[in-house]
């Protein structure tokens, strides 16, 4: 059975002050028990804080981002062994926010994918369509080509223990959701992907999220599909009440 897992993609807000307040009202909301794992994704000034708030708690750490080397001249980059270093066990990589502003490619993923594999951390991949892209009924072909990229190279048991995040990039921050069932359906296209490619133990063990536009209202839906793990919530990961809301689904 996969355990399902949430994870709040804080993107560029909160101080650290901000942070260790957010991070402190959680553990309180999540003590009670969450059925999902749960996961914050603060930025990167905030996560040694964070690290500190959530240790011996059930919450667990990510990043958002991260080089793929481990050292070096590199101004401005933050290599992985920098996130195990802080207390992360995560870091979303690929996300569609970092294509489209940062020039993240496929080819710039999948070294990333390798390296933060590498340095024990857990990926949360991302990928997902834009509305263009959709509306020409590419869905498949652009999500297809995303999961082979960033995957080319990693071994079968590598890819169990990834997470992968379809998000629509029309969906997200736009309050716009995909359908239950469309998002449920590129979820179970990115499963059989991930069989095609490293067959049916893979597949069945790796966790797919849905994201986008994921709020309390929606979340009990999107966790009742066959094919989708968990969200990656954006906006609604910002406040600890909602948030608590999403993990409680
Ligand atoms: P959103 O963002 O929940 O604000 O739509 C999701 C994401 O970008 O991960």
């Amino acid at each position: 059975m996969r355990k399902p897992i949430i994870a709040g993609n804080w993107k560029m807000h909160k101080t650290v002050a901000e942070t260790v307040a957010l991070v402190q009202e959680l553990k309180t909301l999540v003590a009670g028990g969450a059925q999902a794992e749960v996961v914050v994704c603060p930025p990167f000034t905030a996560l040694y804080s964070a690290g500190q708030v959530l240790a011996g708690s059930a919450i667990g750490l990510g990043a958002q981002d991260m080089y793929w080397e481990n050292q070096g001249a590199y101004t401005g980059e933050v290599s992985p062994l920098m996130l195990k270093d802080a207390g992360c066990r995560y870091v979303i990589i690929g996300h569609s926010e970092r294509r489209q502003y940062f020039a993240e490619t496929d080819d710039t993923v999948n070294k990333k994918m390798k390296a933060a594999l590498e340095a024990g951390l857990i990926p949360i991949l991302c990928v997902g369509e834009t509305l263009g892209e959709r509306e020409a009924g590419d869905t498949e072909k652009i999500v297809g080509v995303q999961v082979r990229g960033a995957l080319h190279g990693l071994s079968a048991e590598q890819v169990a223990g990834i997470v992968i995040a379809y998000e629509p990039v029309w969906a997200i921050g736009t309050g716009r959701t995909a359908s239950s069932e469309d998002a449920n359906a590129v979820c179970s296209f990115i499963r059989r992907t991930v069989a095609g490619l490293f067959g049916a133990k893979s597949a069945g063990e790796v966790r797919i999220q849905y994201g986008g536009s994921v709020k309390p209202e929606n979340i009990g839906e999107l966790m009742a599909k066959s094919d989708i793990d968990g969200a990656l919530v954006g906006g609604a990961s910002l406040e600890a009440a909602t948030f608590g809301r999403i993990v409680k689904y």
